[in-house]
């Protein structure tokens, strides 16, 4: 028996080796994220420069990115004229790497 769970903790070990060796696995791969983020650029200008009314959101912190977009998808957010809309269409997971891509642009 003793044997047995020695044999189970170094798989575990090995495992978890393995998942660091690898980097962070991000279930949506850096290419996916810039094609999700893509469609914002219509809109918010991606070099850190604003149009009249639309916020620049390139080069923010990846957790301020996040949470705002995710009080915009909970609807959360007063005086929001269409980002309450367009939020609710991406899956939590979705906004976690367009954040993570927004925040790694240089602006
Ligand atoms: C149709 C134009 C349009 C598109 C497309 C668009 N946005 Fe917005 N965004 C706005 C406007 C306008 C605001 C100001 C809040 C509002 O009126 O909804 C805003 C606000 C924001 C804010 C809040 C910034 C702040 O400092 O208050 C974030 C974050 C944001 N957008 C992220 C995104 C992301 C990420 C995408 C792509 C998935 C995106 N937006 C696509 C128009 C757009």
């Amino acid at each position: 028996m003793a044997r047995l769970s020695g044999t189970v903790e170094l798989v575990g070990a090995v495992a978890v080796l393995a998942a660091v060796a690898a980097g962070p696995a991000w279930a949506i791969s850096d290419e996916e994220a810039a094609l999700l983020a893509s469609g914002c650029a219509n809109c918010h200008a991606m070099d850190g420069r604003a149009w009249p009314d639309i916020p620049p959101i390139v080069g923010k912190p990846e957790r301020v990115l996040q949470a705002q977009l995710l009080a915009f998808k909970a609807d959360q957010v007063r005086n929001t004229t269409i980002m309450n809309r367009i939020a609710p269409g991406y899956t939590d997971e979705q906004i976690e790497a367009i954040a993570r891509h927004l925040a790694s642009v240089n602006r």
